[in-house]
């Protein structure tokens, strides 16, 4: 029997009989696994060690964001995009985070009332960011949280001056610039069985209508409380096949497991979360990838709840055997 063949005689490379790490893991099944990357923790050369062992993606977590790039009108910042790719030297996955949003907006950009100013102004930075990073991210989440809880849609600067189409507009500048990329709507919550995830699904249904997007990132910023009720692995596994159906990709884009402490019991249910969640990805052909918004606790935007796979001091929690357990069990 030769090296590569298990007892099953089948021809598994070495690397998935037994893998070693996250991204070996989720390569043999076909799965990118990343996670969202900072600066400033790369002062800790444990940072970039554990990224580059485990993960074979990234989503930059702020530094590609609209206050940051352009803080000014048509002042471009790229330079900390660039230092936070700089960081990294292997080849990797990036997906761009993210143009059109009504968060982290600079103020110039908030007051605006006119739409052809604003619909200039989008286009712009669509543009520009797209050119950018062009052949360096193979992706853009285009927009960003549009509908709230009930359905509706969120108020933004874009919302009240250009009404419900800007979403198709920002789709369709991305679109024009012409690049070999894929665009995404990523959005919160939309895995439920909610009027949210229905918003989500018909928004996105009428884009993929005339060719506009590419894929949707399920963000699974998970709250453990409200677990398997709300958060709910058949819903998401639902809303996958859904998407499927009209010839999307999908994502878990910025997942994150908050849980009231770290006792055992708290860990293992976070442990279970992770698996779950992961698990239907792994078995869902149109789900390719699986992104964590984050490395270790301490830096994760919800620092306070525990959510991530690595404990402050980079040791590995219960929750990162649930990701590895999810992506390796037998199909
Ligand atoms: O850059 C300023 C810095 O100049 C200032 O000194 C410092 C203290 O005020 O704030 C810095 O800005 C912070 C920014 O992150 C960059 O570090 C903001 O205060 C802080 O609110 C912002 O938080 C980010 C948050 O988005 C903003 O809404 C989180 O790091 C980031 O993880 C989070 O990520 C979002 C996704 O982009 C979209 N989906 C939801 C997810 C969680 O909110």
């Amino acid at each position: 029997m030769t090296p590569a063949e298990t007892t099953t005689g089948s021809n598994t490379p070495p690397s998935c009989v037994n893998p070693s790490t996250l991204a070996q893991a989720g390569a043999c099944v076909g799965k990118r696994v990343g996670v969202s990357l900072l600066r400033f923790p790369a002062s800790d050369p444990r940072y970039l060690q554990t990224f580059n062992r485990e993960f074979d993606s990234f989503t930059p977590e702020n530094d590609t964001k609209w206050d940051t790039a352009q803080p000014d009108r048509g002042n471009w910042n790229h330079q900390p995009g660039e230092e936070l790719l700089a960081m990294v030297s292997k080849p990797v996955s990036i997906k761009g985070h993210t143009l059109v949003w009504h968060n982290q907006l600079p103020d110039y950009v908030n007051g605006i009332n006119d739409p052809g100013q604003l619909r200039q102004m989008m286009r712009d930075h669509i543009r520009e960011m797209i050119t950018h990073y062009q052949g360096r991210m193979f992706a853009w989440d285009v927009v960003n949280e549009v509908v709230n809880e009930d359905g509706s849609r969120r108020n933004s600067v874009f919302q009240r001056v250009l009404g419900d189409g800007y979403v198709a507009e920002a789709f369709q500048m991305a679109r024009d610039v012409g690049a070999d990329i894929e665009l995404y709507y990523n959005d919160f919550n939309i895995e439920t069985d909610s009027e949210k995830g229905q918003a989500a699904y018909d928004l996105v249904s009428d884009l993929a209508s005339r060719g506009l997007v590419d894929g949707v990132g399920f963000q699974l910023h998970i709250e453990s409380n409200l677990y398997p009720g709300y958060f709910s692995p058949n819903a998401f596994r639902n809303w996958i096949r859904m998407y499927d159906a009209l010839g999307l990709t999908v994502n878990i884009s910025e997942m994150d497991v908050r849980i009231p402490s770290t006792s055992l019991q708290d860990l293992e249910i976070q442990r279970d979360i992770y698996y779950d969640f992961v698990r239907v990805c792994v078995e869902e052909p149109a789900c390719d990838a699986i992104t964590i918004w984050g490395i270790t606790d301490n830096f994760s935007w919800q620092s306070n709840d525990d959510p991530l796979l690595y404990r402050e001091n980079y040791q590995a929690k219960p929750a990162y055997l649930g990701v590895m357990d999810a992506l390796t069990d037998p199909l």
